[in-house]
């Protein structure tokens, strides 16, 4: 009989705990999972003491001091539960000797319809409809929206996620453009055309960012490109929050060359999301602005919250986790120790 390896997984919500007991089944006797409901933390990281895996969320501070720490306390292996890992330090993670895994993907399918979702929402002024009704107003001013067949919609990244958003955009017959530097073939089927970055943004009713945040990507949508966005035009970014230039896009709603912007990803998202902080005082001025607009929409980073997602998570990160623990090659490697 094996002893359980111990796994220490930080921002813990009660939908993670049901999708992991639900997948631990039959590694349950090689992966012993404790659940700390904070983010991980220099605060926090001692909370791993002793556990060889720790398993984060894209909340979670990876940075280098925090990783010093995690090694310490005899960390060798960080299981990421997303997609992106631009919040690791990677360098550090290799010179420390951790492994890093994570789940490449779960259910783009989610995060596209979520898309869809908040340009609908957005367009059609949902949020706000809704509202209204409930409070006996039944008043149509305020609520036009337009037709989104015949608009462009630019589809920034077509990977996984970004190759579903254009595909369904497509359906609703948009003319969509993509920009990738890698181009599918199944969207070049559909006669959908790659673009270069700046007609891509001056030619669209709707941007779409589903690009992974790096070096090259980062604010990607700066004050410079929102002066070539098409006037009116919606900015999505189910991406990664600092694919934008938060302060910039706030000034091109103010100039109404935004026209409207909905968001699942916020750059300074660490600091606000996945908790009730419905008693504080807001600190973050920007996000306090943007909340403001009648013309945002924001969702705080659930466009992979389904069931199926989370239930994908979760058996993958514990099968990363059964294959780096035994020492078998592990095909959602980020880095190796
Ligand atoms: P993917 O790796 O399948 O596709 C990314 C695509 O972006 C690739 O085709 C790549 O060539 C392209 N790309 C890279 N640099 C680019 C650039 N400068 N301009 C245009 N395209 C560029 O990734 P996937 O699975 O589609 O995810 C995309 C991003 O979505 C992730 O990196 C993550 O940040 C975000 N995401 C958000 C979630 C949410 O809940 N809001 C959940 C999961 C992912």
């Amino acid at each position: 009989m094996n002893t359980p390896i111990p796994m220490v997984m930080f921002s813990a919500r009660r939908y993670d705990r049901d999708s992991f007991d639900a997948a631990l089944g039959e590694v349950a006797d090689q992966v012993a999972i404790r659940y700390v409901d904070t983010r991980l933390t220099t605060d926090t990281a001692a909370l791993a003491a002793g556990s060889p895996v720790v398993c984060a969320f894209v909340n979670d501070d990876l940075g280098e001091p925090v990783l010093d720490r995690l090694a310490a306390g005899g960390t060798t292996c960080v299981a990421l539960r997303s997609a992106g890992y631009n919040h690791i330090d990677l360098a550090a993670a290799s010179r420390l000797g951790i492994t890093v895994v994570r789940v490449p993907a779960y259910s783009p399918n989610a995060v596209a319809e979520h898309t869809l979702a908040l340009i609908l929402a957005l367009n059609r002024h949902i949020p706000r409809a809704h509202a209204r009704v409930r409070d006996g107003n039944f008043s149509l001013d305020g609520l036009v929206g337009f037709d989104l067949a015949g608009k462009t919609a630019t589809v920034v990244g077509t990977g996984q996620i970004g190759a579903i958003v254009a595909r369904l955009l497509w359906h609703l017959r948009c003319r969509v453009l993509a920009v990738d530097p890698s181009h599918d073939a199944h969207l070049l089927d559909l006669g959908i055309e790659y673009v270069d970055l700046a007609p891509g943004l001056a030619e669209a009713h709707i941007v779409s960012l589903n690009c992974p945040l790096t070096p090259h990507t980062r604010h990607l949508i700066n004050a410079d490109a929102v002066a070539t966005l098409r006037p009116g035009m919606m900015l999505v970014n189910t991406g990664r929050g600092a694919l934008i230039d938060t302060a910039a896009v706030v000034e091109g709603l103010k100039s109404r060359r935004i026209g409207s912007l909905a968001l699942d990803v916020y750059e300074e998202e660490d600091e606000l999301f996945f908790e009730d902080r419905s008693t504080e005082v807001l600190g973050d001025d920007t996000f306090a602005r943007l909340l403001t607009f009648p013309n945002v929409l924001i969702t705080a980073h659930q466009a992979f919250l389904t069931h199926e997602a989370l239930s994908a998570i979760a058996t993958t990160t514990l099968s990363n986790v059964v294959d780096v623990i035994s020492g078998r090659p592990c095909p959602n490697l980020v880095s190796q120790s």
